[in-house]
């Protein structure tokens, strides 16, 4: 994982791939997986046969090839490819919220951050390589075996240093008084956010930031109600994420009795035909087309962000 704010230090510039090493075997940008690179294991897909041992001593992003010359690419296990591999034993927040929150939160080297529930731990880990390598995330969760899964995964991919997992009711109980005045940021996604939304307050050093994540507008308004005490500049944002898919296609024009018009052909060769009755007149130069996806992912939820107020 990458712990230093420094581009030149990532880790995928430093090192090479090592035996223990989680690497993210990419296949295609929606086909990836996590992999502990074992000596004498293997790794098997419809390309055939990776050994592990063929892959250690090399730099990560290199592309290894199977028993059948099929390939993969073996990636350093960044935050946001980690994001898209985890387990899911929660919802979890994705790139487009996570990076908006890191910056919204103003979250930076040596910032002491709280957070609850923990969930799958997606959040926490971008949390810990922007606070690295001085600051730390305090974490909360009061479903025991989820805070310990979210543990192993803190460890095996490499932020365990920065992030600290307690089990706890913040809902219930607030944060832990050790941290009264102490946090830059605090970051809920929790089902009743405005039970913990005080004890958040009084962590929060003068000016510090609270964001709150909520699939839905009730919990944006109950939460905005009880914020209104102790907050200012209370602002609510969705973050809609539109992907393109790129191709490159040859455009065919032809000329009907409404003048010329474009089609895409239905197959890749150039191909005469006739539509309708009318003449394809030429076959344009292959070009690149770009269209959204219709796949892309619509609503999550809702980002509320608030600063605490300064009494004096
Ligand atoms: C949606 S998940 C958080 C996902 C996380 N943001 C991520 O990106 O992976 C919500 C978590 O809040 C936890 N939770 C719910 N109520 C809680 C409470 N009162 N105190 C602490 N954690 C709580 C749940 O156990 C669950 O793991």
């Amino acid at each position: 994982m990458v712990l230093s704010a420094d581009s030149s230090e990532r880790l995928s510039f430093l090192r090479r791939i090592q035996q223990g090493d989680l690497v993210i075997v990419y296949e295609r940008h929606d086909h990836m997986k996590a992999v502990k690179v074992t000596e004498g294991c293997v790794m098997q897909n419809r390309f055939g046969v990776f050994k592990h041992s063929d892959w250690i001593g090399k730099p990560f992003g290199s592309k290894v090839f199977s028993n059948k010359n099929g390939f993969v690419y073996l990636l350093a296990p960044t935050p946001e490819l980690w994001t898209l591999v985890l387990s899911h034993r929660t919802q979890i927040l994705y790139i487009a919220d996570i990076s908006f929150v890191v910056m919204y939160l103003e979250i930076v080297p040596g910032c002491l951050v709280l957070e609850s529930g923990t969930g799958s731990g997606s959040l926490t880990t971008s949390l810990a390589r922007a606070v690295a390598p001085t600051g730390h995330v305090y974490t909360f969760d009061f479903h025991e075996q989820r805070a310990a899964s979210a543990r192993e995964d803190f460890e095996k991919t490499g932020v365990n240093s920065l992030v600290t997992v307690g089990v706890r009711d913040i809902q219930g109980e607030g944060f832990p008084n050790d941290f009264l005045g102490q946090a830059d940021a605090v970051f809920l996604d929790l089902p009743q956010p405005w039970l913990a939304i005080p004890s958040a307050g009084k962590m929060l050093k003068p000016d510090g930031i609270l964001c709150s994540f909520s699939p839905c507008i009730e919990q944006v308004q109950r939460s905005c109600e009880t914020l209104n005490l102790q907050f200012t500049d209370i602002r609510t944002f969705e973050i809609l994420l539109r992907t393109y898919e790129v191709k490159e296609t040859r455009v065919e024009f032809s000329k009907g009795d409404e003048g010329f018009s474009f089609r895409s052909p239905p197959h890749k060769k150039r191909q005469h035909s006739t539509d309708k009755g009318n003449a394809v007149e030429a076959s344009g130069p292959a070009t690149v087309m770009a269209k959204p996806c219709g796949e892309s992912r619509g609503h999550t939820g809702y980002l509320t962000f608030a600063r605490l107020k300064c009494l004096s």
